[in-house]
């Protein structure tokens, strides 16, 4: 082991500086050009050229091919400096693919359900120059470009560039927060979650213009590749940037996608005007009875449980990050006729009945479902404790009832001690991943001993590439799985969260068919890249914001940098490193920095401290430590219990007992 105490105080020590700047995945430059050459097909002399910065050219000999590494997923438009070519009716075809699997001359990989994308096609004959195409080409992810010669015209190029339109408003490398642990593979699954969101944010006058939707059916058994016209240029919200579920697709405002990406946006870019536009466009849409909608414009409209609920949920998210209740006092009639839509679903058993079949894809949606009702548990907390801020206390004793009863129904309706695990709905045996993780995040369970217990089921039913989703067929949803990382948290069970990052997101960040750069939104448990719920596996979108759920959990549970009141002006420090024996991780909020660095092994700490905002206070919790915190000021406050309870904002270290 080597000696941290350098690198722990670096990011005190030099504010300017971004912390671990070396694992950052976003460009310096919004200017890019390509790191390789992958592959040459037919005679193309200096390919290379392109590759470097002041390159000379290349030349196309008749018909032929040359496809480009990005070296990481990216995204923008593409523009071509021609420097001659042999013939007037030359043309210069470019594809794009986010996976190694779908590079082609032919095509790119798909933004339909059926189909490829087809290329873009430049009439370069027309003379020397650049050639740009319109904005609404730009390709919202790919890290493979392939330059196609369709003639048998010689043709030269002297550059290949991309404008990275990504995170339109982002300063790209100025993060806000930072994760350092000792093990690699775990800080590279953190910053990759963070470019993930970067790459699924977007100018919002660039999103899904649903060119396609309807009108090729996934049942048409169209043979591939048949490609099929492309453009981005709906504008989906207001403002001048927006998160959206995918870089590639849908480029929609979804609000599921949202309760992961959300928080992990927080302790990384900080990017909470991106998230404010996306939540502000899904409220617009609140129909008169309260019922809000499952996807943004232009997705059309449908009714969906857990969805709706999910935009509330992102109303209290974003409020715990920005602590702005200017905002939140405005939107509080629509949050609350939200509330009361969900509520209306409630029926004699004390649960609600779902009648809507739309969720995150999977099926059997119906009845007292599970999820949907852990998740109404989990949003009537959060409305609880949003209406005591706002001093609306008769309306939280309200909601504050309810839940009991939730609560009480669902163990007794649903729970299976045999399995210790809740079952779907009262008519099935299948025991789902996204219910039983939400009941340990939504506090559904009676004790801790039950919590721990679906946590060891969870587990049981691993398998080689990650944690099933078996109410979606053959399944791994890394959505629905950066929930069960929350919930072993919240189990006490830090072991099995780094394991199942480990295990699931290092196949999705490791694996030669993945981008090495951004997390995939869905694929099989027996490893290949097909999400059951398409029939066509080139629409994957490789870069996802559900599936980044690493990020946040790292950063609130594994350092333990726990934001309880508005803006973090109440927190909680409650690490739980797992294996991991040092961990330097930080956030920021409106109200300052929040940071945390330790180094110790088997929960034993050797060193421990953080830093909070001055306007702050907070609970600090080390399990199985004795000793007493000490702050820079010179305050002493013990741990009772291992907890040290209403410390100032500060900086704090701990001095351990005996020492
Ligand atoms: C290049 O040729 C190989 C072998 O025929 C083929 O598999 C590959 O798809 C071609 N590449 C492109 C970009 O067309
Ligand atoms: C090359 O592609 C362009 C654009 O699709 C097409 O118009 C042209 O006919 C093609 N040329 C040849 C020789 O196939
Ligand atoms: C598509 O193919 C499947 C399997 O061959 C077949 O069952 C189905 O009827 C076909 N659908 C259409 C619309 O042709
Ligand atoms: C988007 O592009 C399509 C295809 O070129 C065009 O028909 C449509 O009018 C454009 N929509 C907007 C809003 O610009
Ligand atoms: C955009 O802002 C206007 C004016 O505040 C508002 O009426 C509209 O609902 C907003 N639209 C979206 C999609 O957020
Ligand atoms: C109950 O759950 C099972 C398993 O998910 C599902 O097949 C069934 O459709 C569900 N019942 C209803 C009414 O949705
Ligand atoms: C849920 O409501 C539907 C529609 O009213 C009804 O048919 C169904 O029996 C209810 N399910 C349960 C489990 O009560
Ligand atoms: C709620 O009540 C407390 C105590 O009276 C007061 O300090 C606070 O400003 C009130 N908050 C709001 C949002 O009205
Ligand atoms: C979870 O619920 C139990 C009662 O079942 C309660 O004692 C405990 O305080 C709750 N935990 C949280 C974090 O609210
Ligand atoms: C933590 O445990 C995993 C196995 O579960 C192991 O692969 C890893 O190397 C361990 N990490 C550290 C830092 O000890």
């Amino acid at each position: 082991m080597h000696l941290l105490a350098p690198l722990l105080l670096a990011p005190l020590a030099c504010a300017a500086r971004i912390p671990y700047e070396q694992y950052i995945l976003a460009p310096s430059s919004r200017d890019l050009i390509p790191v390789g050459v992958h592959q040459i097909n037919g005679s193309v002399t200096n390919a290379k050229a392109l590759t470097r910065p002041s390159g000379g050219s290349t030349t196309f000999n008749g018909i032929s091919s040359v496809t480009y590494d990005f070296g990481k997923n990216v995204a923008g438009l593409v523009s071509l400096e021609v420097g001659s070519s042999s013939s007037s009716s030359a043309f210069l075809g470019v594809t794009f693919s986010e996976s190694s699997l779908y590079i082609s001359s032919d095509a790119s990989d798909a933004t339909a359900d059926a189909g490829l994308d087809a290329p873009l096609w430049f009439a370069i004959g027309q003379g020397a120059g650049k050639y740009t195409p319109e904005e609404k080409y730009q390709r919202g992810a790919f890290r493979y470009l392939t330059i196609v010669s369709n003639t048998t015209a010689s043709v030269s190029l002297h550059s290949l560039h991309v404008q990275f339109l990504a995170a339109p408003k982002q300063d790209l490398r100025a993060y806000t927060g930072w994760f350092h642990s000792d093990d690699e593979l775990i800080n590279k699954i953190w910053y990759a979650g963070a470019y993930t969101n970067q790459l699924c944010t977007i100018n919002p006058t660039s999103g899904n213009a649903l060119v396609h939707l309807g009108s090729i059916g996934s049942g048409d058994n169209i043979t591939l590749p048949q490609t099929v016209t492309w453009w981005n240029n709906y504008t989906i919200t207001n403002g001048s940037s927006t998160i959206t579920d995918g870089a590639k697709r849908d480029r929609l405002v979804w609000p599921g996608d949202m309760s992961i990406a959300l928080e992990s946006i927080a302790v990384s870019t900080g990017d909470l005007y991106s998230i404010r536009m996306a939540l502000e466009s899904l409220f617009a849409l609140q129909q008169s009875n309260g019922r809000l909608p499952y996807a943004g414009k232009p997705f059309y409209d449908v009714e969906s449980y857990t969805y709706h609920l999910h935009s509330l949920i992102g109303m209290s998210y974003l409020y715990r990050f920005s602590g702005d209740q200017t905002w939140l006092a405005k939107y509080w009639d629509q949050y609350v006729r939200g509330v009361e839509w969900a509520l209306s679903s409630v029926d004699g058993t004390g649960l609600a009945n779902i009648t809507a079949s739309a969720d995150w894809l999977r099926f059997g949606m119906g009845g007292h479902n599970i999820e949907a009702n852990a998740i109404l548990y989990f949003v009537l907390q959060d409305a609880q404790s949003l209406a005591q801020q706002l001093n609306h206390t008769s309306t939280a004793t309200k909601w504050n009832q309810i839940a009991a009863r939730i609560k009480t129904a669902a163990n007794n309706l649903l729970w299976d001690d045999q399995a210790s695990l809740y079952r779907d709905n009262e008519t099935t045996t299948l025991h789902p991943q996204d219910g039983n993780s939400w009941a340990i995040k939504a506090n559904l369970t009676t004790s801790t001993t039950q919590s721990i217990a679906i946590s060891q089921a969870l587990q049981s039913r691993w398998g080689p590439y990650g944690a099933p989703a078996p109410e979606a067929g053959t399944t791994i949803s890394p959505f629905i799985g950066g929930f069960e990382l929350q919930a072993h948290y919240l189990a006490s069970q830090p072991k099995a969260a780094l394991d199942l990052i480990r295990l699931q997101w290092g196949f999705m960040l490791q694996d030669p068919r993945m981008t090495q750069s951004s997390f995939i939104e869905g694929y099989s448990t027996d490893g290949r890249l097909h999400y059951a719920p398409y029939s066509n596996d080139a629409r994957i979108s490789h870069a996802h914001g559900w599936s980044t759920g690493p990020t946040s959990a790292l950063s609130m549970y594994a350092a333990g940098i726990q934001l309880t009141g508005p803006g973090g002006a109440e927190w909680r420090i409650a690490p739980q490193p797992g294996n991991l024996s040092t961990i330097d991780a930080g956030l920021s909020t409106s109200r300052g920095q929040f940071a945390v660095q330790f180094q110790g092994k088997n929960g034993k700490y050797e060193t421990f401290s953080f830093q909070t905002p001055s306007s702050t206070r907070g609970d600090v919790v080390l399990p199985g430590t004795r000793g007493t915190l000490v702050s820079r000021t010179g305050q002493r406050v013990p741990l009772v219990n291992n907890v040290a309870r209403g410390l100032s904002g500060g900086s704090w270290k701990l001095e351990r007992a005996g020492q």
